[in-house]
């Protein structure tokens, strides 16, 4: 490409890919990229699920190799074997599914593969003194010595970035670092992140959080089905416009809610009194038809309130009585028989089997159910409702024997939350069922939770994007140190309200 500025013919950019192309057998992840990264400047990468974006990082990283095109770095051709190569070139990588080692401890996770050594053996000590200062300016405030199986989500989603900001970089890449992310902790994410464009450093962020985009980003990168679409600066377009580049035609309005009306003698989710270590005596009703919001800091007990409903935490007091009328279920096993469902914010952990095929993990709680009578249930029975719920959510998933492991981020979202339409769910705790999904595919789940609802469903709903409230809640409980502070109505449902409410 002809330089056509006197900053083009004097510097190279920063880093520079040219004609890039991957695929993945049959799917084209990468269709002959084309795109330059100044140093010193934030640029965001956006577009829909399976888009593009986490293999355009993961080359550029060193974590996998194009079939065709190259990748500069500082004029030089930069094609790393190893995420180890790129690292010591300057290129390091937050990848969007965490990579930590939960049975080792915070301290090790930090230092894999590049540990301090004195004399041949591992100075920890050193490497506490190396690391403290990055999880301060985080804030993350964990032990060195905590097993990593120990911390929840949102830490380990930190410990991953403190990872990477240990190494001396040209080029971050940070792959929807903030998805389960409070409002807090994405502040002072943001806060290194300027710190670094200052340094110089180039910041390379993918994100489906178009208001984070506008905070942040300098530049702003769109790939639609493996294509480029454009490279702006963020000051010459607009959010709807680039919401237009991302799908590919203007996008509808978000629909909002009906006013729900609970009628006083329907059946309900009660609980009462309900106390453990983590929670103190919360008492809520959620009628059937309603979608409750349940709002609160990392550990307000949010997370550990939907847990303990579904069976999977124990209660130390207090009581509960599902729509049904029977109470706590004591299994998993007994709370799918009684179609009550949990849709878990941490998916490689708890909701998917990453190497069995989309229909394994689509039908999995459905045929754990189903066993005993399953055989009457044939195969193809199963595979029309896999495959409705899976076009309702507008999965892309190549074929129903793909490997889960090889669908994008966001797609194996949705495969999370299709599992659990299988069962036709009576009851639904969703925690955070929209992380890393894109804007189309958020609409089609509000739209998927609303109709649970108007099929006479009880949901209770979490969730780290404060707006998705005000889309889908008539009330919002809001906790504050494992207790419902306060219980957010109607039109008190907003963004500035929730928050203002969990800091209070
Ligand atoms: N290891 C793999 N094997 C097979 N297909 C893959 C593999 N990795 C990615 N793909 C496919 O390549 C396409 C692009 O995936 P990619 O992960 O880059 O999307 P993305 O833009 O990061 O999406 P998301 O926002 O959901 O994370 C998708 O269709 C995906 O299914
Ligand atoms: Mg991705």
């Amino acid at each position: 490409m002809a330089a056509n500025t006197i900053q083009d013919a004097v510097a190279p950019p920063r880093c520079a890919v040219h004609g890039l192309k991957k695929r993945y057998g049959v799917v084209k992840a990468l269709r002959g990229i084309t795109v330059s990264f100044e140093p010193g400047e934030v640029h965001a990468i956006l577009g829909e699920n399976g888009a593009g974006k986490s293999t355009l990082m993961k080359i550029l990283a060193g974590a996998e190799a194009q079939d065709e095109g190259a990748v500069h770095l500082d004029g030089q051709e930069a094609n790393y074997q190893s995420v180890k190569e790129a690292n010591a070139n300057g290129v390091a990588i937050v990848f969007q599914e965490l990579s930590l080692f939960p049975e080792l401890d915070v301290l090790s996770n930090l230092f894999l593969g590049r540990e301090i050594t004195t004399f041949g053996t591992v100075n920890r000590q050193k490497m506490m003194q190396a690391a403290t200062p990055v999880l301060e300016e985080l804030g993350l405030a964990v032990p060195l010595d905590a097993l990593v199986s120990d911390i929840p989500l949102h830490e380990r989603q930190l410990l991953e970035i403190a990872k990477a900001l240990l190494i001396q970089t040209r080029v971050l890449i940070l792959d929807e670092p903030t998805s389960s992310l409070s409002a807090n902790e994405t502040e002072r994410l943001f806060r290194v992140i300027r710190n670094l464009r200052g340094r110089g450093v180039t910041i390379l962020l993918v994100s489906h959080r178009l208001e984070e985009i506008s905070a942040i980003a300098d530049t702003v990168t769109v790939l639609r089905d493996g294509e480029h679409v454009k490279t702006v600066p963020i000051g010459s377009t607009t959010m709807s416009q680039l919401v237009t580049d991302m799908i590919g035609k203007p996008a509808g309005d978000i629909p909002f809610l009906e006013t729900f009306v609970p009628t006083e003698d329907s059946p309900r989710l009660s609980v009462r009194g309900l106390s453990s270590a983590k929670l103190k005596d919360v008492s809520l009703d959620v009628h059937q038809g309603e979608v409750f919001g349940i709002a609160g800091l990392e550990d307000a007990g949010v997370q550990e309130f939907l847990y303990t409903v579904f069976g999977l935490a124990k209660s130390t007091s207090g009581e509960m009585y599902f729509p049904d009328g029977l109470g706590q279920p004591a299994s998993v096993r007994e709370a799918v028989r009684r179609r009550i469902a949990l849709v878990p914010a941490d998916r490689r952990r708890d909701g998917l089997m990453l190497d069995d095929s989309v229909f394994e993990n689509v039908t999995s709680v459905r045929a754990g159910v189903t066993k005993g009578f399953g055989r009457w249930l044939r195969r193809a029975e199963m595979n029309r409702a896999a495959t409705a719920s899976l076009t309702e959510l507008q999965v892309k998933y190549g074929s129903l024997n793909t490997p889960v492991r090889n669908l994008s981020g966001g797609n194996q979202q949705k495969i999370v939350l299709a599992k659990w339409l299988q069962v036709n769910p009576s009851t639904v705790l969703l925690d955070d069922p929209t992380r890393g999904v894109d804007l189309g595919a958020k609409l089609e789940i509000y739209e998927v939770i609303r109709n649970l609802a108007a099929n006479g469903c009880t949901v209770l709903f979490n969730s780290s994007e404060l707006e998705e409230y005000r889309h889908l809640c008539k009330r919002v409980a809001i906790f504050r140190r494992g207790r419902i502070s306060k219980v957010l109505y109607g039109s008190q449902v907003s963004e500035h309200n929730i928050l203002h409410e969990m800091n209070a």
